[in-house]
């Protein structure tokens, strides 16, 4: 895959025609292969995913209320270059812009989040309408665009005063989280079909509760296993109050970082460590919102830590609320080994301490592997592979779900060069592999329904502020210059034509 691949925004519609006439000009192998093996279905949607920390900025414009993430990343040490997403790419500020790039993209749908903290500044109480009239024009500037939005109402920011009462760990924050979501599906139900209750779990309670990488910065894996608990709950109690006030049919739906566990060997040691991790990483979420119940391996795996008796009468039929898709995120798979022994890696924060693990009940017995292959930016191995073996096994284990992939892309150390140009081969490469990934798994017969690329631009990447770039989109972010990549223009053509370039 080259640049040459990539064509002229203006020319999408153009090449798509071209395209077309090539195939008929083609031998018909040549064109069967085409249209069987590239191309996705009419009505398959197309998107770009964002997040309000992580690229709005304006962060304490019309009344908005501290988050975790402005406390955490305020803290020193805890971003790299003590980045903040204060001003982040200013998005709050620049709804028609980016939305004229959504459509310049030629995008179907587009996943944003709603800042809580926007809508309830300290979580509870009544509402910001300033705060609601932000989303309101967003989405209006969307369905006039003709862009379908999907509005994910938590992608890690708790409202600062939630997490000082103790945050996710505590079972009134789902109580409130609840009474959140009515709010903004009743403001936003009549133009809103799409609704994500949560972004991630995993890593809200994993990340932010037991290694501490992301905020609130906690490393107490007790409070993380309640915090995942809860965050159920809270998707249930959510739904609920999603369907209670939104105009049918809308669609509910939560987004999930499954990890795509290999074990090294099939050795009966490192099977159980994948196991483990399938456990607490997997399962611990799956199970209660799919089958109501708690993965009961995983109960015997944090036996030591804790008897779970924080899960209440009720709470498991309420976290099985039915959803209408489930959100996928992926970016790469996740190989494990059995440790031989208890063996604390060294920090590298703080050389000779053992850097607290996310993956509570599995540590000491399980070590994570770098998996072989090429790199991107963020360290993390390109291997499609995994999303295949992902939405497979979606499809035999959730059977009637339909599936989007919420969030993929890649990082890479993009820039402008003098002409104004941002050429980034390796997205290219990584975007296209891994839809052929996702055409593969539906014509093994999963339901995947959609594709959002993360991200649409340049964002604030939580701990490693803004040193990564995800975006199809790059922002200089000395002067908020926004400029298509490559890999923008050739996403493009992959929409106009509805597939792969062959
Ligand atoms: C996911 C997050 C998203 C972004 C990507 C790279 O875990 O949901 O906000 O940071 O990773």
């Amino acid at each position: 895959m080259t640049t040459a691949d990539a064509f002229a925004l203006g020319d999408a519609a153009t090449d798509a025609r071209t395209d077309t006439q090539t195939d008929a000009r083609t031998d018909v192998r040549t064109s069967a292969q085409t249209d069987t093996a590239l191309r996705f279905p009419a009505g398959f949607r197309w998107g770009a995913a964002t997040a309000a920390y992580q690229i709005e900025g304006a962060a304490s414009a019309d009344g908005r209320g501290p988050s975790i993430w402005d406390t955490f990343s305020r803290a020193p040490g805890n971003v790299l270059n003590g980045d903040t997403g204060d001003i982040a790419a200013d998005h709050y500020h620049r709804v028609p812009e980016d939305v004229a790039l959504l459509k310049r993209l030629g995008v179907s749908d587009y996943r944003f989040s709603v800042a809580w903290p926007r809508i309830q500044p300290t979580g509870r109480g009544p509402a910001l309408q300033r705060g609601l009239d932000f989303y309101r024009r967003l989405v209006d500037a969307l369905l006039e665009a003709g862009i379908r939005p999907v509005a994910t109402l938590y992608h890690w920011d708790l409202p600062q005063q939630l997490e000082v009462l103790g945050g996710w760990p505590r079972r009134e924050t789902a109580e409130r989280f609840a009474e959140y979501a009515g709010i903004v599906g009743a403001a936003l139900g009549d133009r809103v079909h799409d609704w994500t209750t949560f972004n991630e779990p995993w890593c809200a309670a994993f990340l932010g509760y037991a290694s501490g990488v992301h905020a609130p910065g906690r490393t107490e894996p007790v409070a993380a296993l309640r915090a995942a608990h809860h965050l159920n709950l809270a998707h249930g109690l959510g739904t609920a109050a999603l369907r209670a006030v939104l105009p049918h049919p809308a669609a509910v739906s939560l987004t999930l970082n499954l990890h795509a566990v290999r074990p090294l060997t099939g050795s009966a040691a490192d099977l159980d460590a994948a196991r483990r991790i399938d456990a607490v990483g997997n399962r611990i979420f799956l199970d209660p919102v799919f089958h109501g119940r708690l993965p009961e391996d995983l109960v015997r795996d944090t036996a030591g830590l804790t008897d779970w008796s924080f899960v209440r009468d009720g709470d498991l039929a309420a976290a099985a609320a039915p959803v209408d898709w489930l959100g996928i995120n992926y970016y790469s798979p996740t190989l494990v080994a059995a440790a031989p022994a208890a063996e604390p890696g060294p920090s590298p924060r703080s050389p000779g301490v053992a850097e607290p693990s996310p993956w509570v009940g599995a540590q000491p017995y399980v070590r994570l592997l770098p998996a072989p292959g090429p790199r991107t930016a963020m360290d993390w191995p390109v291997d499609a592979g995994g999303l295949y073996e992902l939405l497979t096994r979606l499809r035999d284990e959730l059977p009637g779900v339909p599936l989007l992939i919420t969030e993929n892309g890649a990082a890479y150390a993009d820039y402008a060069d003098p002409e104004g140009a941002v050429h980034d081969p390796d997205r290219i490469a990584y975007l296209h592999g891994h839809l052929a990934a996702v055409h593969a798994a539906m014509a093994d017969g999963a339901d995947v329904r959609g594709y959002f690329v993360w991200s649409l631009m340049d964002n604030f990447e939580w701990a490693h502020g803004y040193s990564k770039r995800f975006g199809l989109v790059h922002v200089d972010f000395a002067t908020q210059r926004r400029t298509v990549k490559d890999s923008g223009r050739w996403y493009a053509g992959v929409i106009a034509r509805g597939g792969l370039p062959a």
